[in-house]
Order: structure tokens, then sequence, then C-alpha cells
């Protein structure tokens, strides 16, 4: 059996649907059901269970947006800071192997040699390198709560995307906002990050650090102007001028924008297509559904 923690979220709710479709046994727990967040009390469950993997995908993201962070340090830190070292003494005791759902949001830019951020640099968007937000000050935490853990997946999502209607799609809100920032970033096709995830397990990889995104980076506008191609609307899209204007009229906290390098992924068979051919795919699919 697989356990997923934090199942009913954006991203929790996808790996039940994904290990659904595969036939496996998986079982979806929130904090309500099962209190996750204090040791004894995950000890005991997971004893019960005997799970042949964990994924965890509970975190605090804060809604509706990174913001909401700053309001909230303590629950913020609890989620992604303090669970990750609970889950990890838990499935160390229990020689559990599991997965951690982390961020690429940890690092800004790209390295000072023109290529993406790799799984070994430093973050430099964190408490430890600010200035940064609450929000990946504590995500970056959470991997050096990590540090060393043994059989321990930590996949590096960043800006999921998809087809769905849903406000936590990237798509979705660049069609919703009413001023976009100009920006380069990885991103990742939400259903394909979690069926590359899933590999891990089947393919038995080693355990580690992933950058999951799909291999290239995107710039806003270049995102209006595919959606644009692709007939998902004719809209024109209205940018700030800069950052400042950014964080003056629309932000109480910066944003992390930045490319990760995707090579280690490949290297070990869990590589995702390429970002462009991914997001096209998924604004065809926008289109199809709108047409329904
Ligand atoms: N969505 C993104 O853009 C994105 C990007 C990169 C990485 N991630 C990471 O992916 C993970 C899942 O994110 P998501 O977008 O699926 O978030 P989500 O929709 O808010 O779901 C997160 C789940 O975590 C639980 N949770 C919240 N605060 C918690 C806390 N203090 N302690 C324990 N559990 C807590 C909530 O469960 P209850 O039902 O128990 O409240 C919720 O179901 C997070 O670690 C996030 O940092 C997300």
């Amino acid at each position: 059996m697989i356990i997923v923690l934090g199942s009913a979220g954006y991203v929790g709710s996808k790996f039940v649907n994904y290990f659904h479709t595969l036939g496996q046994e998986v079982f979806g727990v929130g904090r309500s059901e099962v209190d996750y967040t204090n040791i004894p009390s995950l000890r005991n469950w997971l004893k019960s269970k005997n799970p042949r993997f964990v994924v965890n995908a509970a975190g605090y993201t804060g809604k509706p947006n990174v913001d909401a962070c700053e309001l909230a340090k303590a629950e913020c830190l609890s989620g992604n800071a303090v669970l990750p070292g609970i889950i990890r003494e838990v499935c160390e005791d229990l020689k559990i192997p599991w997965g951690h759902i982390s961020s690429g949001c940890i690092y800004s830019g790209r390295r000072t040699d023109g290529v993406g951020w790799k799984e070994e640099d430093e973050p430099n968007f964190s408490f430890r390198s600010p200035p940064c937000s609450f929000y990946s000050g504590s995500k970056a935490l959470g991997e050096e709560v990590l540090e060393g853990a043994e059989n321990c997946y930590i996949w590096r999502l960043r800006i999921p995307f998809n087809e769905d209607k849903n406000p936590r799609n990237y798509l979705q809100k660049l069609l919703n906002y009413d001023s976009l920032l100009e920006a380069e970033n990885s991103v990742s096709h939400l259903e394909e990050f979690v069926q590359k995830c899933v590999e891990c397990l089947e393919k038995e990889v080693e355990p580690g650090i992933y950058n999951m995104t799909n291999p290239g980076s995107v710039f806003t506008r270049q995102v209006t102007q595919w959606f644009r191609e692709e007939g998902v609307t004719d809209k024109q899209f209205q940018f700030f001028e800069d950052e400042e204007q950014f964080m003056t009229k629309a932000a109480k906290t910066p944003r992390s924008n930045c490319v990760l390098d995707t090579t280690k992924a490949k290297k070990a068979g869990i590589g995702m297509r390429p970002v462009e051919e991914a997001m096209r795919e998924s604004m065809q699919k926008m289109v199809k559904g709108a047409a329904v």
C-alpha cells in the first residue's frame, strides 16, 4: 500500500488519482483523519498500515497566494519545515521509503555561469540568503531538515500547469490576472510531474533531490503568445513595467523567478517533456475542453 499525506490538496489529490489509474492500493489522508504532525501518532499509524511508500504532499502554501504565508508564519514553518523532519524521523525509524514535495522557489534567476540551478546548489532565495518570501524560506528549511535523509526523494515542483479550469493552474492564473509580470521560469506539467515521481519507485531511481520541471524555461510574454497561437484567447495582456511596479501594486512579498537544470532527472530516466511541447498540449486541451 502507498500512503499520501495531504491527499485533499492540489498536488496530493493528483498523486492519489494517478495511483488509482495504475491500479495500486493507495490510502490518502489529511490531518483531520490522522494527526501526522505528531511523531508518536504518525509512528503508530504508519506501523499499523505498513505501507511500502509514503508521499508527503502536505505543506502550507498560503491562499490565495504566498503573500498569505507572511501572515501565517507559524503555520507555514510547521507545515513546510517541521513536518518534513517529523516524517523523516518516523520513516527512517520504520525503514519506509518516502518522497517529499519540495519547490524550486528556493532559487532566484540563473546561476552566474548562465545555466539553471542544479540540485546540489545552495538556495539563493532563502532565510540564509535573503531577501526571500517567508514561503520560500520555509521550503528551503524543509530541504535542510532532510539533508542526508535515508531512502527519501525530494521532488522539486515548480509553477504547476495543465489544462484544468482550476485557479491553482498557472495557465488559468495568467488568464485571470489583470496584469502580468514578465519573468523567466522553469515550470512543471502537474500530471507529468506526478507520473515521473511515481516512476522513481518503479524504476528504483537513486533517492535524493530531483528538479522535476519540464526542460527549458518560459517567459511570461512567450506564454501569452502561445495562448494566441493555440486559440486559447485573443486577449491583449497587460504587463507591469517592472518588478518594482509589480511589488507596489500587486504583491506583499518578493516572488521567486528561476530556472532549474533538469540534467539529473534526465540521466536517472525520469526526465519530462520539453516545456513548449507540454504547455502547447495543455493549451490545445483547454481549447478542446471549452468547445465541448
Ligand atoms: N501548488 C504549487 O504551486 C506548488 C509548487 C511547488 C511546490 N508545492 C508544494 O507541494 C505541496 C502541496 O501543495 P499544494 O499546492 O497541493 O497545497 P494545498 O492544496 O494547500 O494542499 C496542501 C495540504 O497540506 C495540508 N497542510 C496545510 N498546512 C499544513 C500544516 N501546517 N501541517 C500539515 N499539513 C498541512 C492541508 O491538509 P489539511 O486538509 O489537513 O488542511 C492540504 O491538504 C506543498 O509542500 C507545496 O509547498 C506546491
